[in-house]
C-alpha cells in the first residue's frame, strides 16, 4: 500500500472479527512505530501488548466509572455520559489486541514522541490490512494506580496511546476534515 493511500484510508475501526492478530503482525507494526522521531532520539516509549480479554473487559469497565466520576463538563459531556453509562458499551470494541504505548522516561517530549510513534503504528496496521483506533477513554484510567496495577506498569510510566488492534468486520465511512487554515508568511 502506498504511503499516502494508508493516511488517506486509515479510519479509527469500532468494530472488528473474532479474528486474532498474530505475533508476528504486532511485532511488525511496533516496529513501523520506533521508526518514529523522537526528540533528541531518546526513544522514550514501552509497548504494552494486552491480548487477555478479561483484563480488557476489567479496564474497560472500570475505565468507564472513572471517566463518569472525573469527566469535565464539556460540550460532548452528555453523548460521552450516555455511552460511558450503557453497561452493553466496551471501551475497546471487543478487539483483539490492545498496544498500549507508554512514555517511560523523562523528556519534555516523550508525550509527543509517543503520538508519532502512535501514528506510525496505526499507518502500519492499516497497510497489514488491519483496523484501530485510539482509545482515550482508557487513558486517565490508566494513569491512575489502580490502572497502572492491572497492567503491572510502575508508576512512573505516562500512558499516552491505547491503541486497539484487529481485523475490522466494517470499516467506516472516512470522516469529513476541515479545510486547513494555512498562513503563508513569504
Ligand atoms: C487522542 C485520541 C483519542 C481518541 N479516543 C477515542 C475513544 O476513546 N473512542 C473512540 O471510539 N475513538 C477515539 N478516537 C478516534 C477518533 O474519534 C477518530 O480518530 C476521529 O473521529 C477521526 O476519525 P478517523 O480516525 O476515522 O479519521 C480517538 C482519537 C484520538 C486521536
Amino acid at each position: 500500500m502506498e504511503l499516502n493511500e494508508a493516511i488517506t484510508e486509515r479510519r479509527a475501526v469500532r468494530e472488528y472479527t473474532e479474528e486474532n492478530v498474530n505475533e508476528e503482525t504486532i511485532r511488525r507494526v511496533i516496529e513501523a512505530a520506533v521508526h518514529a522521531p523522537s526528540a533528541v532520539n531518546q526513544q522514550p516509549w514501552t509497548f504494552t501488548v494486552v491480548r487477555d480479554q478479561s483484563v480488557l473487559d476489567r479496564i474497560s469497565r472500570d475505565a468507564k466509572s472513572h471517566m463518569l466520576a472525573t469527566m469535565p463538563a464539556s460540550t460532548h459531556s452528555d453523548h460521552f455520559r450516555s455511552l460511558l453509562d450503557d453497561p452493553d458499551f466496551h471501551i475497546f470494541y471487543h478487539a483483539p489486541v490492545l498496544i498500549l504505548i507508554s512514555a517511560i522516561a523523562e523528556s519534555p517530549w516523550a508525550i509527543e514522541d509517543c503520538a508519532l510513534a502512535a501514528e506510525n503504528l496505526m499507518l502500519a496496521a492499516c497497510a497489514a490490512g488491519l483496523g484501530t483506533c485510539w482509545i482515550g477513554f482508557a487513558q486517565s484510567f490508566l494513569n491512575t494506580p489502580d490502572g497502572k496495577n492491572m497492567l503491572g506498569l510502575p508508576a512512573a510510566w505516562v500512558s499516552v496511546a491505547p491503541i486497539i488492534v484487529g481485523h475490522p468486520k466494517a470499516v467506516p465511512p472516512p470522516v469529513p476534515r476541515k479545510k486547513p487554515e494555512v498562513r503563508w508568511i513569504g
